[in-house]
């Protein structure tokens, strides 16, 4: 079967207003904190006061300012999305945790994740979705923590490169592994990710998706990953195999 190319450097175009969300795509939007940060007052307002309370509870400021982004365009979108104003969204968690909005009957689904200065955020229509983002950074115990989340042949991989490639090949298996569960709607600890091999296929040249059969349910879930900066790296996974992603850039402005 022909699959659709994806760039693994995507160019992300900046929109001020979504466009209609196609059964068979997947939004991906990215903003970057210090952006944002002029506008962080107004887009404080966007938030419940459970969120108010529980950006205040960040005792350093960087997390404080990712989750009050995150939450706001979260918010925003949603509202784009469901015409409707922001701040009338009431969010329930599944039992580890994944937020979704508090309507059975809504048919959009959608996943976040902020690392250092990202956010990532990704919305489907009938379908489950997960994102993950990771800064690249120096890890200590990196080839005791792929022994623990990853598949043998996965550790194998990361152990055998030299020590600044091992660490991109690292984050580029655990952002594929975290947008897996979160898809999922697992946490990293529930050992799903040790079972399930996110691994490039040696037999398909990137950007080539991957396709992974989850075990317990038994159901296909698609998996890209792709370059937000020269830092960061980011996934996307979601349920089935007949969807392409969107990349789009978040316009903070847009939403005051
Ligand atoms: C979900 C998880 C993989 C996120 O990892 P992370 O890299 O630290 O964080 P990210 O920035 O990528 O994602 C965080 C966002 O994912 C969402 N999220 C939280 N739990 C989630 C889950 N189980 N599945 C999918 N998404 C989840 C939330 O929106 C959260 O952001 P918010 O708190 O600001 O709203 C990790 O926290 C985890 O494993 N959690 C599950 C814990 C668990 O198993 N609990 C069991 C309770 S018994």
């Amino acid at each position: 079967m022909r699959r659709p190319m994806v760039p693994r450097v995507p160019t992300w175009p900046s929109c001020d207003a979504p466009p209609a969300l196609a059964a068979n795509e997947i939004h991906v939007w990215r903003a970057d904190v210090r952006q944002c940060e002029p506008y962080l007052p107004r887009l404080r307002m966007l938030l419940d006061t459970a969120e108010k309370a529980r950006a205040a509870r960040f005792v350093a400021e960087p997390p404080r300012q990712q989750f009050t982004v995150a939450r706001a365009m979260l918010r925003h979108l949603l509202g784009q999305y469901l015409t409707r104003p922001p701040g009338n969204f009431r969010f329930a968690f599944g039992p580890s945790g994944k937020p979704c909005l508090c309507e059975p009957a809504t048919t959009v689904k959608f996943n976040v994740s902020h690392s250092g200065n990202e956010v990532l955020l990704a919305f489907a229509r009938n379908r489950e979705v997960g994102v993950d983002v990771e800064h690249l950074h120096q890890l200590q115990a990196r080839d005791a923590v792929a022994e623990r989340f990853y598949t043998l042949p996965e550790a194998a991989r990361i152990q055998a490169l030299p020590l600044a490639d091992g660490e991109r090949a690292f984050f580029h298996h655990w952002v594929r592994k975290e947008a897996f569960v979160k898809a999922v709607g697992k946490g990293i600890a529930s050992g799903l990710s040790a079972e399930v091999e996110v691994l490039d296929r040696a037999d398909e040249p990137p950007p080539a998706p991957r396709l992974v059969r989850e075990p317990h349910e038994g159901k296909d879930w698609k998996l890209f990953s792709f370059e937000l900066a020269p830092e960061y790296l980011g996934a996307l996974s979601a349920a089935e195999e007949d969807w392409t992603p969107l990349f789009l850039a978040w316009e903070p402005g847009s939403a005051l």
